[in-house]
């Protein structure tokens, strides 16, 4: 999705703000531009395409200046194409601006400044912007004038402008679209995300909804819309360089996939020590808060998007079995329009990587506004989502470069199974039940250590099916968010169409599909629902369909009946999701690189869904 560099400082911009927008293509982009202010002028180079396609165009121009904003854009209104790219500039161009969101009135306004003979360049929501505050420009300064737009828009927005009548200074703001100020030493670098940032500073600011930024070489000031004074604290990064790049991996998608182990250890590390010792709950600070609250829940509803989605419903599994708690899971943007039955004992989880994705914080404003407590289960620290929750745990999995979220899914079902403990004990789970589960959780890591040192088997199953257009993937009870999350892994990569279900629909439709041709892959570990898989394998079999099977290790009849087998170690049955689909990740991840795409970037795709 749409990324946001930009500086203000002593050194010369341009560079910085390049090699900002490259740490911000893993996000997801389709064309990228620059302005810079450029002694009485303000120098604007724009580009469809990559970012190294804008620095061809840039060329050997050396454009000086100490403060400039530069932006990838996701396109929303508009063709990916040069004029439509940012940064926006206005009639007079005096004002420059990049912008993440959607303006939504923004036809409305757009004929109310065509009436006052505005003239627009591009197709783009963003450029009335620009336009507006040229029109209030006319009578106010820079900052008041910025004001008064920001008050006639509605929709979403991060921003960064600069104006020519006004250069030294910069505004920025915010309203539903992140944007991180970097505090250095006599500089900032304002982005819409800490990895463009951290190689310059570790020193941030979280900009808040309805807040804006004035910024300078002397420093900045913060004010809300109605220019009031805002005081706000800076925050110490956690997160460095090294744990931003790739590490001698030839993609971000396979270094995440081996990170899982790690992953899991960090969001596992202190919270579970404690409570075998102890016995008591798991550690888990960010519920602390509302623990009292906890107690007297009788549902929960679970909102997510894509990959978060299907880890809810894993949880929903465990908080039913073991806490007793009925859970409905569902996805942020049918949860954000509909009317769903909502009170005081209701808890709204939202899981979320970035902590960012439009839908999903959605979701829980309209939550809080009717009552619910809110919880988050978040990556990214000081995101939206963690920040505007009442209560939450982060997965701690590190940053999560690649497009396709592989180490973030893992770490969120472990700390659903640790709020499982949590619920679980604050009613009837005992000690014992609860302890299993605690001990079992230590042991994942070095299990999924033993999957991924597998990589090599599991890339020749995928050289082995790759002329197959189609996969059906079935998993049951735990095990089916399995298959759905391997069937959007592979269609995310491989741009191949598969389908994910609970194995025991095959027969109401799905397998229809299979023939010699349609592969299936089946996850069957040995758990309460082996034998009905079995016979699903059986079924599918019989009509010439080929089966990948993931299974448990020791499980020598499953070699007997389909055609390949990937085993995985045996665990307790609600943690097998975090043991399955690991092997799913990697068969998709080969086969898009075998296919020859860029698996971090897949087409279309975006990694921080910041629009509706
Ligand atoms: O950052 P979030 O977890 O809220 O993102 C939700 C989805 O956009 C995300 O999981 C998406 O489906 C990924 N591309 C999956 O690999």
């Amino acid at each position: 999705m749409c990324g946001i560099i930009a500086y203000v400082g002593k050194q010369n911009s341009a560079p910085i703000l390049l090699e900002g927008l490259k740490k911000l293509e893993y996000r997801g982009y389709d064309s990228a531009g620059i302005s810079v202010c450029n002694r009485e002028n303000i120098i604007t180079v724009k580009s469809a395409g990559k970012v190294e396609e804008l620095e061809n165009k840039l060329g050997k121009r050396k454009i000086s200046g100490t403060i400039g904003i530069a932006h990838t854009r996701w396109a929303t209104h508009g063709k990916p194409n040069d004029i439509n790219s940012h940064p926006h500039a206005d009639c007079q161009e005096n004002i420059h601006l990049v912008h993440n969101g959607i303006i939504e009135n923004y036809q409305e306004l757009k004929k109310f400044l065509q009436k006052k003979k505005h003239k627009f360049k591009s197709e783009t929501d963003s450029e009335v912007l620009a336009h507006l505050i040229e029109e209030f420009g006319k009578n106010l300064g820079f900052k008041d004038a910025v004001l008064e737009a920001l008050k006639m828009i509605r929709g979403t927005y991060g921003l960064a402008i600069i104006s020519k009548k006004e250069q030294g200074k910069m505004l920025v703001a915010r309203n539903g679209s992140p944007l991180v100020i970097g505090v250095g030493d006599g500089e900032c670098v304002i982005a819409s995300d800490v990895s463009a940032l951290i190689c310059h500073t570790d020193k941030v600011i979280y900009l808040e909804d309805g807040e804006v930024a004035e910024i300078d070489k002397d420093g900045y000031s913060i004010t809300n819309i109605k220019n009031k004074k805002v005081n706000k604290e800076i925050s110490k990064l956690t997160w460095n360089i090294e744990k931003s790049q790739k590490g001698g991996f030839p993609h971000f998608m396979l270094k995440e996939i081996f990170e899982q182990p790690e992953a899991i250890r960090n969001c596992l590390r202190g919270r579970i020590d404690k409570f075998l010792k102890d016995e008591n709950f798991p550690v888990l600070g960010g519920l602390k808060p509302v623990e009292k609250k906890l107690r007297k829940i009788n549902k929960i509803i679970i909102v997510a998007c894509g990959t978060s989605y299907y880890s809810g419903l894993v949880g929903k599994y465990m908080f039913e079995e073991y806490a007793g708690i009925s859970t409905e899971v569902e996805y942020a943007s049918e949860f954000r329009y509909r009317k769903s039955v909502l009170c005081g004992r209701t808890a709204v989880i939202a899981i979320s990587q970035s902590g960012e994705t439009a839908d999903t914080l959605a979701a829980i404003r309209e939550a809080k506004s009717r009552g619910a407590l809110t919880l988050g289960i978040v990556n990214v620290v000081g995101s939206s989502i963690s920040r505007e929750t009442d209560g939450g745990s982060y997965t701690l999995s590190g940053p999560e470069i690649g497009v396709a979220s592989t180490k973030a899914f893992t770490s969120q079902i472990t700390v659903l199974a640790l709020w499982t403990m949590m619920f679980g004990r604050q009613r009837k789970m005992t000690f014992s039940a609860t302890e299993k589960i605690a001990k079992e959780l230590k042991k994942i890591p070095e299990m999924v250590e033993k999957i991924v040192k597998n990589n090599k088997d599991i890339k020749k199953i995928a050289k082995k099916y790759m002329t197959a257009e189609n996969f059906l993937y079935m998993g049951r009870k735990y095990n089916y968010p399995i298959a759905m999350e391997g069937a959007l892994k592979i269609k995310e990569i491989s741009y191949i169409h598969a389908e994910g279900y609970p194995s025991g629909e095959m027969k109401h439709g799905p397998i229809a599909l299979i023939d010699e041709d349609f592969p299936s892959i089946f996850i069957c570990p040995k758990d309460s629902v082996y034998e009905k898989n079995i016979s699903g394998i059986q079924e599918i079999k019989a009509r010439g369909g080929k089966i990948i099977a993931v299974a448990t290790e020791g499980d020598k009849n499953m070699k007997k009946i389909a055609d390949d087998v990937i085993y995985i170690p045996k665990t307790l049955e609600m943690l097998t999701p975090m043991l399955a689909v690991v092997p799913l990740q990697m068969f998709a991840y080969y086969f898009g690189v075998l296919k020859g795409f860029n698996v971090d970037q897949p087409r279309n795709l975006a990694k921080s869904v910041t629009v509706e």
